[in-house]
């Protein structure tokens, strides 16, 4: 008898504690007591009643789980209004990408560091008003033009441009070995980037003796208008944008990107520099330093440009390591295919 009566009180168990997880947002537990903290965060507390804990690890988009669930918790704290879906998503990019932007002395790129993490503990402590919005619109429901290009993750391709007038902010030249003098609005990249290719350089030549050169980073709307026009002259429409992007879907112009090469290619951009002791070093350790080789080879059919080994794209740390180490493209990465 008793044989009988255990499955059935153990099935009962599992539906009361199956109920207990499903009455909540579906990310707690049900050994948490029904009063606690989290079990009511969501149901009738107001944002400035719930305990705000910043996370500590690096979160970007794609991200999901707990930690960006606290990281929206904390950014409705302050003011904005985003939902709680433990997901990394469009809405949590524009909050942090705003919140960044109305901070002094703070680089811009939508992702939640130890920097962003430290000046948001400020604000929480110091019940600092924001005005959420104020610095960037909020993202639209428009996927073919990018609401946010000042995020480091933002997707620019043929089938994702940037907003009319786009101008990035911080333009600045790395210290580089540029293969030619003077001041040239090409030497310019956003400051996080050229940052970051100051490193790269320095340890290509620091570690492995390489030689890499600068050759063409930031472009305007206009320079990049006057470069596939002459291209389309020369090669036709079809193949010129098959090497050179339209004016408004070029990564130049976000000015995350740098054309790099080397004295071996003659200072040139073509696939040979790929097969260069700097390529090579390029391709394994691009990504310790934020960048990717944006449109690899075999991966036309998704990045549909030809295979440039020498366009470096900046993304940050954490997404670098992961396109390079999977060997996929930004595209794939973002689930944008
Ligand atoms: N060569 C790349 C695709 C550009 O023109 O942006
Ligand atoms: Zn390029």
């Amino acid at each position: 008898m008793l044989k009988k009566v255990l499955p059935i009180a153990s099935a009962l168990v599992a539906v009361m504690l199956l109920t207990v997880a499903c009455s909540n947002d579906g990310t707690q537990t049900s050994n948490q007591a029904p009063n606690s903290e989290k079990n009511t965060a969501n149901k009738s507390e107001t944002p400035e009643q719930v305990k705000a804990t910043l996370p500590v690890p690096v979160l970007q988009k794609t991200d999901q789980g707990e930690n960006v669930k606290a990281l929206q918790q904390v950014l409705n704290k302050i003011g904005y209004q985003v939902s709680i879906t433990s997901k990394f998503d469009e809405m949590t990019t524009w909050a942090v990408t705003d919140f960044q932007m109305q901070q002094e002395n703070m680089p811009i790129t939508g992702i939640y560091n130890k920097a962003t993490k430290k000046k948001l503990q400020k604000t929480l402590d110091s019940n600092k008003k924001l005005t959420p919005g104020s610095a960037l619109d909020k993202p639209d429901q428009n996927e073919k033009v990018a609401s946010n290009p000042h995020e480091v993750l933002v997707l620019v391709n043929k089938q994702h441009s940037l907003p009319d007038g786009f101008k990035p902010k911080n333009l600045v030249v790395p210290d580089v070995n540029f293969p030619f003098d003077g001041f040239h609005e090409k030497k310019q990249m956003r400051k996080v980037a050229a940052n970051a290719l100051e490193k790269l350089f320095h340890a290509a030549n620091n570690q492995a003796g390489l030689e890499l050169f600068a050759q063409s980073g930031y472009r305007s709307y206009e320079r990049q208008d006057a470069i596939f026009a002459s291209n389309v002259e020369a090669y036709g429409e079809e193949e010129a944008n098959d090497v050179s992007a339209r004016p408004g879907e070029s990564e130049h112009q976000t000015g995350l990107t740098m054309d790099v090469t080397s004295p071996d290619v003659g200072f040139h951009l073509n696939t040979d520099f790929g097969k260069t002791d700097e390529g090579e070093w390029l391709k394994e350790h691009a990504a310790e330093y934020g960048f990717i080789i944006r449109y690899p080879k075999g991966k036309e059919n998704i990045t549909k440009y030809q295979y440039e080994p020498w366009h470096l794209r900046y993304v940050g740390e954490k997404a670098a390591t992961e396109i390079m180490n999977k060997g996929i493209t930004l595209e794939e990465f973002l689930g944008k295919k």
